[in-house]
């Protein structure tokens, strides 16, 4: 997956409804297809599984909408997080290069066999009460570019980040960044006493700011909203990311204390019926700066659309703007121009309403995390 997509998405894409062992068994071996060229560990742990029914079965106990890899890989990566003492964690996690300062580069799928044998009563509890979650802050690269101009613009923001999961991006300003363009030069924005730096490789002329936007008041909607001072819930967002990728893992789990010392307030509600209301709740001496990351693609086509029209009827009474990061293959109801190469990229959309009138410009792509952004 580029990205993480909503489950329903995700069987659209594997096709088959993951009702029977067989199928989940596909799932598995095609799992560790996809995911080898970024996740070792997890692609060699799915090959086995996929020749393990009684491992690959325990998925059958999450209901059939959360039903995909990732989820018993989470479940697992939580109780290694978060229950030391049970029997082959410790054998388990010398092969997470997250938890272990040089992983053991031995066949995992022993260890990972037997923790899951051994502990299957606690996992076949947890598999149908969870669902995979994403904050990702690398994202925020993306967003400074864009919001730093429209700050430049039109002077301090309000932020809504609509589908803010924990609202770890309406932090942007706290990060600090480092762009790197195609010639290796660097250009470091943020404060420098932050405990988080996001690396960004930069092509074309992606408008560098000189400081990060200029927010002045901020607010996360989400429908289903993380508290990451919750440490059950914080714990099981760190489980949602990939071993693998040890460096978001390192600075998601710093995010997640710099909100505990300066949370944002995420509230609940739906993208497009609360929509309205949120950005009533920004300081109204501000100009509402809307983001979406990862987020429009829970959202059916007809409710895609909706969202844009609700934008279109609030932004036809007062100025606001909005940057998408979005995959234009999933979100078919947003107003991307006709023709979009590489769909299944995350594609960067600035749409701004001034005097009533919308201009919507394409402005780059960029990594589902972040780790690059192409101006176009
Ligand atoms: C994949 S996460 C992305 C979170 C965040 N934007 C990021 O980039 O890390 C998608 C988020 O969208 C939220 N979401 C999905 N559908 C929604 C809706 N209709 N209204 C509000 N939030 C929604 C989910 O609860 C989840 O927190």
């Amino acid at each position: 997956m580029p990205g993480s997509i909503c489950p329903a998405r995700y069987r659209e894409r594997v096709g088959g409804d993951g009702d029977d062992l067989g199928e989940i068994r596909r799932w598995f071996r095609e799992f560790a297809h996809t995911a080898a060229p970024r996740a070792p560990l997890y692609a060699r742990l799915s090959a086995a599984i996929a020749d393990h029914p009684p491992t690959a079965r325990l998925l059958l106990h999450a209901p059939p909408t959360q039903r995909q890899c990732v989820l018993l890989f989470a479940c697992v990566h939580w109780l290694l997080l978060t229950r030391p003492e049970l029997e082959g964690n410790e054998a388990l996690r010398r092969h997470y290069p997250n938890l272990v300062e040089r992983a053991d580069s031995t066949d995992p799928w022993p260890a990972f066999r037997d923790f899951c044998a051994a502990n299957s009563r606690l996992l076949g509890d947890l598999l149908p009460r969870r669902s995979t979650q994403t904050n990702e802050i690398g994202r925020c690269a993306v967003f400074v570019p864009v919001l730093a101009g429209v700050a430049g613009e039109v002077g301090p923001l309000g932020h809504l980040d609509v589908g803010a999961s924990g609202g770890l991006n309406l932090l942007l300003d706290r990060y600090r960044y480092r762009y790197v363009d195609a010639t290796g030069s660097r250009h470091d924005v943020g404060p420098s006493d932050s405990p988080i730096t996001i690396e960004c490789g930069t092509r074309g002329a992606v408008p560098v700011p000189r400081h990060v936007p200029g927010i002045a008041d901020r607010l996360g909607l989400d429908r289903d909203p993380i508290d990451l001072t919750d440490t059950d819930a914080a714990d099981w967002l760190r489980a949602c990311v990939w071993p693998d990728q040890a460096d978001r893992f390192e600075r998601l789990t710093a995010a997640i204390e710099l909100a505990r010392s300066s949370p944002s307030r995420v509230v609940r509600g739906d993208a497009i019926d609360d929509l309205a209301d949120a950005i009533e709740r920004l300081d109204p001496g501000t100009h509402p700066a809307l983001t979406t990351s990862w987020v429009l693609n829970y959202l059916d086509v007809g409710r895609q659309h909706a969202f844009v029209a609700e934008l279109d009827r609030l932004g036809a009474t007062r100025d606001l703007t909005w940057c998408a990061a979005e995959s234009p293959l999933l979100t078919p109801g947003l107003p991307w121009p006709e023709q979009v190469e590489e769909p299944a990229l995350t594609h960067v959309l600035r749409a701004e309403w001034r005097d009533g009138r919308r201009a919507v410009h394409r402005v780059a792509t960029a990594h589902p995390h972040g780790y690059w952004l192409h101006w176009s």
